[in-house]
């Protein structure tokens, strides 16, 4: 066997995760493209990024905005061409950032030339690189319910067969049992990374494996229907199919690799991060996902910082047993993070550093998402029509049959719709926030008057330098070694809503305390404080063996 690579490169990393179609405009046309981006990467280099994660640029029909691929090998026009893509590789690589892009194949497109020829003839090949069944008794073949709501069967036309998606029915699962299939997709991870590619994110891949059974479960709502994870996600006998996916590609470079993979529970994560994993790491959403109810997010739920503590640290120490974690406050598929995790009235530059500063010096590489390194909020949709995401429409029509008013329906919209991570990045006041000379596809942030990099780039006193000042901690500081390799130690839980925690590394070791009270925390530490390293303000108030810290403090010590 092949000797496992001994440099892990993006264990000294910072991720930079790229919305391509709200990020930056070329052509005037509204939609953020390749050009775009290559025109900003004099900024994410200034920022002091390693790594570009592109959600999906390849030749779509946009169901789900890029997560329906129709061709796995073409950029979508749209976004640019295939030069324009191979062109972004080599311009990031002279800035030293290598690109990932976003790796959907846990399902295609219904309008990829493999579906259309499964539909076509039935008896070719391709109707077995899908999920078909035939109806039972003029119904569906089992009662699961898809991630974007329904049946995960879709009838087609005039038959009594049905094909499964777990999301959208424009996204038919791929039939990973079928060998051939498998290759295909194999020669397709291979294709990009010989273009020079440094890896790739993995989405979904949880789901790939079915159980082959397809039986009925018990109906957990009064549609009928049972969530589909009873029977998709992460099924016994994915492991096969995993190990067989990195064996065949991923090995062969010294590339990174991080997997959506919901649904692992913590005594099966050392298959999935370990030294010889499946992956580099993984995205753990035990604790991004604590203001809902499995992964229903028009079901909202009461959470307390205490609460997000625990599961957090309980992530950490987890991960840290067996391997690498990845470490990320927002995504294209969450809310912004100062409107989770900040009381409204209370979000501002201390607040924000605040946040930043307690997850980015955890162990694991730290993912920043476009607009969270400058603060952009959610923004306020004043109807349902205002909200493009496929999964937004199909949360809001759960929440009117649940009985919730057209009012908190649009308000949960509001408060948790993937779309508020996705309106266009704030360059600067002018129209469009800068993002596009034309009509923006999604609606433009009013603040971005505001909130926008304009401001910011030059004030050593923005958000954006303080998440200049956390690169240069992490990665070319004295301390660096410590944040990549030190140990981590949960600590000061006695306090409410305080999160600190120790990194340690042999006999060196740096304290790490954040006040999300919007009052003063009191705290007593035991070890002799050598220096203060950063703090989110002027100010550290020290009485006796006391810390006095203000409201959303946060400060770094060596110990
Ligand atoms: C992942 C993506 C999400 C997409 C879904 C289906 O969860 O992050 O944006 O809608 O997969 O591909
Ligand atoms: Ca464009």
């Amino acid at each position: 066997m092949k000797k496992k690579t001994e440099n892990k490169w993006w264990k000294n990393s910072v991720v930079y995760q790229i919305y391509p179609k709200s990020f930056a405009d070329s052509n005037g046309d509204g939609i953020g493209d390749l050009k775009g981006i290559i025109s900003k990467l004099d900024y994410l280099q200034a920022l002091g990024v390693d790594v570009i994660w592109l959600c999906p640029i390849y030749k779509s029909p946009m169901a789900d905005n890029g997560y329906d691929i129709s061709d796995y090998y073409s950029i979508d026009s749209q976004f640019g061409s295939n030069e324009d893509m191979e062109l972004l590789i080599k311009e990031a690589e002279k800035r030293n950032i290598k690109i990932l892009m976003d790796l959907v194949i846990n399902h295609s497109s219904c309008e990829h030339e493999w579906f259309k020829k499964a539909l076509e003839d039935p008896n070719s090949k391709y109707a077995n690189y899908y999920i078909f069944k035939e109806g039972i008794n003029g119904n569906p073949p089992n009662n699961w319910r898809s991630i974007f709501g329904g049946s995960v069967w879709e009838r087609i036309e005039e038959s009594n067969k049905y094909y499964f998606h777990t999301f959208a029915k424009e996204q038919p699962d791929l039939n990973w049992e079928c060998e051939d299939l498998r290759e295909e997709l194999y020669n397709l991870v291979n294709y990009w990374l010989e273009k020079g590619l440094g890896g790739y994110r993995i989405d979904a891949i949880t789901f790939i494996k079915k159980d082959q059974s397809f039986k009925s479960f018990p109906s957990d709502n009064d549609d009928e229907l049972v969530d589909c994870n009873v029977g998709c996600q992460n099924q016994i006998g994915i492991n096969k199919f995993l190990k067989e996916l990195k064996e065949k590609t991923f090995d062969k470079y010294n590339c990174m690799t991080v997997a959506e993979a919901p649904g692992v529970p913590y005594s099966d994560l050392k298959d999935y991060i370990s030294d010889d994993g499946y992956f580099s790491m993984i995205f753990d959403f035990s604790y991004t996902d604590l203001d809902v109810v499995d992964g229903e997010w028009y079901k909202a739920r009461k959470w307390e910082i205490n609460e997000l503590r625990e599961l957090m640290f309980k992530s950490q120490l987890e991960t840290e047993k067996v391997g690498w974690g990845a470490l990320y406050l927002e995504n294209h598929d969450q809310p912004r993070s100062l409107d989770k995790y900040i009381p409204k009235e209370d979000i501002s530059y201390e607040s924000a550093t605040m946040l930043a500063t307690m997850y980015f010096l955890l162990r694991g590489t730290p993912f920043i998402y476009q607009g969270q390194e400058i603060g952009m909020t959610n923004c306020k949709f004043n109807s349902i029509e205002e909200f493009d995401d496929i999964s937004t429409h199909d949360q809001y029509k759960r929440a009117l049959s649940a009985g919730l008013s057209e009012e908190s329906a649009l308000e949960i919209c509001n408060r948790r719709s993937r779309d508020n991570s996705r309106t266009p990045f704030q360059w600067n006041d002018k129209k469009n926030a800068g993002f596009t000379e034309g009509t923006s596809w999604l609606k433009v942030n009013n603040n971005h008057n505001i909130i926008n990099v304009e401001n910011q780039v030059n004030d050593e006193n923005s958000l954006f330098s303080y998440y200049k000042r956390l690169i240069k901690l992490r990665k070319e500081s004295e301390y660096s070694d410590i944040i990549i390799s030190g140990k981590i130690e949960p600590c000061l839980i006695e306090y409410d809503n305080v999160i600190a925690y120790k990194r340690v590394l042999d006999n060196r070791a740096i304290l790490v305390i954040n006040n999300f009270n919007n009052s003063e925390s009191s705290i007593k530490i035991n070890e002799y404080v050598k220096k203060v390293i950063l703090s989110n303000k002027d100010e550290l108030l020290v009485q006796g063996l006391k810390y006095v810290l203000e409201p959303y403090q946060s400060v770094v010590l060596e110990i």
